[in-house]
């Protein structure tokens, strides 16, 4: 295993024995692990609208433009991290943005998603991206590379969480052309076309692999796949068409040590297969209870999940009780980081977000439970 560099958080602020870390390797809250002193919790999407600090600096500019920005991204990947104290910071980018700067022609429309100009769907389309040069991507990279920089020496205890998007996910939003419910042309290149999908799902997983792994080296603890949209795959179309090019993205990392988190929507019943792409941590939604998810991989897998994040809207009491029963669920896996089942919705109250992880603190401190 490739060690990273001293000067990394990991090794410099000892990320590597925090509560985030101690969960995903398998460790509960106990006096005699190092770090383990209650259950992690951060949010999917704790950076952003919900935030009114986010939507003050974020005025004026364009969200893919944000993404470039390392000083503006590393400000907003803090904020929620300051306000919340939440156990982990997530980069904030997004999963299109190794697509941008690989050069496809894609922007981020305010309550639509990635809308890619020329969607992706022919030979020639395909063999066009592969064309590309590898070496141009890497040296595009230096703006993740900063801000990552910039942000974990503000974070310096407090983990950071890189990421990507997995290449069915991303894939769809370049043969779509944008946001779909049901992925027809991305399911018909599939189907009709396997050799051509495979070509650019392994295209996607090459560069989003570089995008992940160029985080962790810049100084990020943590790894999180996104295949939010992988649920909408039956588990034999996914084992056939989607999980080996998950694997080749956990593969850009697997020679370093930190945690690599999988999670998608409505994946109940890929959660097997999807922890055969390489994944550490299993990240679970809300649909189903996380001693049931512990039970389907066997008690091994350290979980991540999943309080609805409907929740956050309804009364407080009923809120609590639905903590508590995801932390009791919880109890079940090996380790447990707490978070939603998908990320926080655009109209949260951030004072909602700020008390549930005060709650999840003091009811899982060591001794508390
Ligand atoms: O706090 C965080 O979670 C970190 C940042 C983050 C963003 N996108 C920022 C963002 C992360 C981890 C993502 C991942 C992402 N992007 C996923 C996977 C996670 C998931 O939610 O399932 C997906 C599917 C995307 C694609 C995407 N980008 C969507 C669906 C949207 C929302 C469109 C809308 O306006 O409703 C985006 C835009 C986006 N990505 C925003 C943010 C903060 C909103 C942009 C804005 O503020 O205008």
């Amino acid at each position: 295993m490739s060690d990273l560099d001293v000067t990394h958080p990991w090794h410099q602020h000892h990320t590597s024995t925090s509560p985030l870390l101690a969960a995903a390797t398998g460790h509960r809250p106990s006096p005699d692990i190092p770090g383990a002193t209650h259950r992690p919790v951060w949010f999917m999407r704790q950076a952003g609208r919900s935030l009114p600090e986010y939507r003050e600096v974020r005025q004026g500019t364009d969200m893919l433009d944000a993404c470039l920005n390392p000083e503006l991204t590393a400000e907003i990947t803090c904020q929620p991290v300051r306000r919340h104290h939440v156990d982990a910071g997530i980069f904030f980018s997004d999963i299109v943005v190794p697509m941008k700067l690989a050069g496809i022609d894609v922007e981020i429309v305010p309550g639509t998603g990635p809308v890619v100009a020329h969607p992706i769907r022919t030979e020639a389309d395909i063999a066009a991206l592969e064309a590309t040069s590898a070496d141009d991507f890497e040296a595009a990279l230096d703006p993740i590379r900063e801000a990552v920089r910039l942000t974990t020496a503000e974070l310096t205890t407090t983990p950071l969480i890189g990421f990507c998007g997995a290449p069915f996910t991303v894939a769809s939003y370049l043969v779509e052309g944008g946001p779909s419910r049901e992925y027809l042309h991305t399911k018909a290149l599939m189907f009709s076309r396997p050799a051509l999908w495979h070509r650019l799902a392994a295209w996607v997983a090459d560069r989003s692999g570089r995008f992940l792994r160029a985080q962790v080296l810049a100084g990020a603890s943590a790894v999180q796949l996104f295949d939010s949209w992988a649920g909408g795959l039956s588990l034999e179309d996914y084992t056939t068409y989607v999980q080996q090019h998950s694997a080749e993205v956990f593969d850009h990392v697997t020679d370093l040590p930190v945690p690599r988190i999988h999670f998608g929507v409505n994946t109940a019943e890929l959660l097997v297969a999807m922890r055969a792409a390489g994944a550490t941590v299993m990240g679970v939604d809300h649909r189903l209870p996380l001693d049931e998810a512990n039970a389907r991989l066997g008690g091994t897998t350290p979980l991540q999940g999943n309080i609805d994040p409907a929740m956050l809207f309804a009364t407080p009491q009923a809120r609590e009780t639905a903590v508590r029963r995801v932390l009791d669920r919880g109890t079940a896996a090996p380790g447990h980081i707490v978070n939603l089942g998908h990320g926080v919705p655009q109209h949260t109250d951030p004072g909602v977000l700020t008390d549930l992880v005060a709650m999840v603190h003091d009811l899982t401190r060591v001794g508390a439970r």
